[in-house]
């Protein structure tokens, strides 16, 4: 820890940090500078000059920009003298020489800070009566984002977050002087994972979303806190509501998770929440469907649960429960094991390819994400993290801008391969996943974990492949290195799912037990297994010959039209509870949402069935599951209840633990010659039924190296037939030559793919037509 220094602004003491700048100073000091480029998560620039101090020099007073001057012992800065208002004015009469007027339509005013700045700092008036600049407007530059190029103050900050934070620069200026604006360049769209958070950190309303432009005025807005669970990093999120309806979601800087930003996956997928496809009503489906009550449907399936002849009961379950309805589950399966004799037969399923025991054993071992920015060396073993993890990837890199030494193993993360010390690909890895040497020989390897601060991020990179070479690296890690571990469990509430049911099996394990000789009856919770696994195949044919299959689901999709009946579920936005993400950092989910039409939480259907079971059980809230969730946390201290959560200083999670079953079979399957990959953009149901984002996800392609393309007459993006058995698609080919030899990339979210045999090679045509490029 560093001694503070001290320094005087407008006539007052503060103590600071040396290194400051005197913008963060007087920030947390409570002293506030107007600015327009700076942002604390960014490379200062000093672009607007709208921050514009006065502090004393030994050659007298001096305007300095406060967003690029370092703080020093017994500094004097005045931030309102005389001369100070004079700049602010001067800039922001600049400013609006050709800064449009056109509040009453543009979607920034009222959280607009040239608009707030103006009134608080502005002249008044302008000499200006010469014509503003014009263009265009608006112009998509992606799918998703607009721009609005009068508005552009040229603050640089959606270049510098392309450039710096995300890593993929196609914003920039483009002309000089006057003529001088922001755009993309000639045939490259925007097309970035993390475009919205320009939207958000734009000062002015130069660039706008598709699904927000028009909708809604800030000040009619309600507000609220909240965790996005779109994959287990848990970024803190503020959920935009107006008339009942969610416009907007915006990321709030959370320190230990995503530091302000968000993957526009996170960011954009809501609009599936008033989709008039939404299952709003219980569905028995017989020979027709048709709409009962809940009443009928818990009567329904409790004589299924109670048909003397009912000998098998499985849980498949997905990621996007809360903790408190996990609980609400495993309640309610421990009851009925304790009536029923047969208690092997009663399992609970997690609908993940991915998961496999991981590395929970040693509580000491588990890393937090901030970890990352403590290391020596980060260690890179899991799927591809941009499209998995995309906030931990951003992590990862500002770590490595900060100097911390990346280095991958495998062939998932060839898109980063950039940001690596080494990237150890064919040479140490084979396709199998497998160590082609010995881990003790890796070349240039050694040196950078003996005795070093190492963060490994591991999960399995395919879900076929045999986890040991994974355990032999963590070992290798845990001997020779000061270790932490983040176990790369990617989707959801994965973690919450793992804390809160005793014992957690996979799918591969679901197909494996499934006995036909057996009466069975399955629920999926949430999850479509039938689509999106390696297993789909399977999984489908044991839930055709189920005898009663009961889905728990917002929408019908491949495995809810196997089922008998469907209830209606509530999603996040829509009920309260809480989180785990993949530090074991738990966050609050808040409700702003009325429920549609009969819809209900998880946890009441397992509390009504739970009722039925014993009479003198029934869970009546989330606040009551909650407080029984949290006896189990082994640190009684800091228990992540509802009231502990909702208090300010715990407003960025609590992190707690809780012992973790996970009993799943190593599948190790060897001749792999396709890799599924899970891509961040595919054909979930929330995802086709938010227009904004529902065509990001419809291309299909696969990626090979040169060498496995046959020979270099097909030019790279060529369109293909792929054929394997009775499996025939058109993708498009991208040639990737980090790849090893003979291994395909399939992404496994996209429709069409499921049936493919990874084990056996495919055939590969040049197509005669583009027609079923594109799925809809
Ligand atoms: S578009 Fe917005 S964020 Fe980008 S330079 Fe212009 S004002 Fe700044
Ligand atoms: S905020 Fe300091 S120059 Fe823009």
């Amino acid at each position: 820890m560093t001694d503070k220094i001290t320094i005087n602004v407008n006539g007052s003491e503060i103590s600071t940090e040396p290194d400051q700048l005197i913008i963060e100073a007087c920030e947390d000091s409570g002293i506030h500078i107007p600015r327009f480029c700076w942002h604390k998560r960014m490379d200062p620039v000093g672009m607007c000059r709208m921050c514009l101090v006065e502090i004393d020099t030994p050659r007298g007073k001096a305007l300095v920009p406060s967003c690029t001057t370092k703080v020093s012992e017994d500094l004097i800065v005045d931030t309102e003298s005389e001369v100070v208002k004079k700049a602010q004015e001067g800039v922001l009469e600049f400013l609006l020489i050709n800064h449009p007027l056109d509040c009453p339509v543009c979607d920034k005013a009222g959280e607009c800070p040239l608009q707030d700045q103006t009134m608080a700092y502005g002249p008044g008036e302008s000499r200006f009566v010469e014509d503003k600049r014009h263009f265009e407007k608006p112009i998509p530059i992606s799918e998703i984002i607009l721009l609005d190029r009068e508005r552009c103050i040229l603050c640089a900050r959606c270049t510098r977050f392309s450039d710096e934070i995300s890593g993929d620069p196609l914003i920039e200026f483009i002309q000089r002087g006057n003529k001088t604006q922001v755009n993309t360049f000639p045939d490259e769209p925007f097309r970035s994972y993390f475009s919205g958070n320009t939207v958000q950190i734009c000062p002015v309303g130069a660039l706008t979303s598709t699904s927000y432009r028009f909708k809604a005025r800030p000040w009619d807005l309600k507000k609220v806190s909240s965790t996005c669970n779109c994959c287990s990093v848990g970024c803190s999120v503020e959920l935009n509501v107006s008339q009942n309806k969610m416009l907007r979601i915006l990321g709030e800087d959370n320190d230990f998770t995503n530091q302000g930003w968000l993957s526009d996956k996170g960011r954009y997928n809501f609009e599936y929440l008033h989709s008039d496809k939404r299952i709003t009503l219980p569905l028995l489906i017989d020979s027709s469907t048709q709409e009962i009550s809940i009443n009928e449907s818990m009567d329904l399936i409790s004589n299924e649960i109670f048909s003397q002849k009912t000998s098998s009961v499985s849980f498949i379950v997905g990621p996007n429960s809360t903790n408190e309805e996990y609980f609400a589950l495993n309640n309610f399966v421990n009851d009925l094991k304790e009536k029923n004799d047969n208690n092997e037969d009663i399992n609970i399923y997690f609908s993940d390819d991915y998961l496999y025991k991981g590395f929970f054993e040693n509580q000491e071992k588990l890393g937090e994400i901030k970890d990352l920015d403590l290391a020596d060396t980060i260690i890179l073993w899991s799927q591809d993290i941009k499209d998995n993890l995309p906030t931990l990837y951003l992590r990862i890199k500002q770590a490595v801008k900060n100097g911390k030494k990346l280095l991958i193993f495998g062939h998932t993360n060839t898109a980063i391969k950039e940001l690596t010390e080494h990237y150890f690909g064919e040479e140490i890895i084979n396709k199998n996943f497998e160590f082609n040497v010995e881990i003790s020989e890796i070349p240039d390897f050694e040196e950078f974990i003996l005795d070093k601060n190492v963060v490994a991020i591991l999960g399995k990179s395919s879900p076929i492949q045999d986890v040991e070479p994974i355990t032999e690296l963590f070992q290798y890690l845990d001997e020779k290195s000061n270790l932490k571990v983040l176990n790369a469990f990617s989707k959801g509430n994965t973690f919450g799912a793992l804390q809160n049911i005793d014992c957690v099996k996979g799918l591969n394990e679901f197909v494996n037990e499934f006995d036909e000789s057996k009466r069975n009856l399955v629920f999926t919770i949430g999850a479509n297994p039938v689509n999106n696994s390696v297993l789909s195949k399977k999984i489908k044919d044991r839930l055709i010959i189920s005898d009663f299959v009961v889905a728990l689901d917002m929408f019908l999709n491949e495995t809810t039209e196997l089922a008998n009946i469907i209830l209606p579920t509530t999603s996040y936005g829509e009920k309260e509870g809480t989180v785990t993400n993949l530090e074991m950092r738990i966050l609050k989910q808040n409700k702003i949402l009325p429920v549609p039409g009969s819809a209900l939480s998880d946890w009441e259907y397992w509390s009504m069935l739970l009722n039925k079971i014993d009479n003198e059980k029934l869970f009546e809230s989330e606040i009551e599951l909650n407080s029984l969730m949290c006896d189990g946390y082994i640190d009684k201290e800091i228990l992540p209840s509802f009231e502990n959560l909702n208090k300010p200083k715990n407003l960025d999670g609590i992190l707690n633990f809780k012992p973790i079953n996970i009993e799943i079979e190593n599948i190790n399957l060897i001749n792999l010659e396709m890799l599924f990959v899970h891509r961040l953009y595919g054909d979930s149901s929330s995802q086709i039924n938010s227009p904004s984002i529902s065509m990001l996800g419809s291309e299909r392609f696969i990626e090979m190296n040169y060498a496995t393309y046959f020979g270099s007459y097909m030019l790279n993006n060529d369109v293909v037939t792929l054929t394997q058995d009775d499996v025939s698609i058109q993708v498009n080919v991208y040639i990737n030559d980090s790849l090893p030899d003979n291994l395909i990339i399939i992404p496994i979210n996209r429709r069409g793919f499921q049936n493919l045999d990874p084990q056996k090679k495919v055939e590969l045509e040049v197509a005669n037509s583009r027609e079923q490029l594109s799925v809809s």
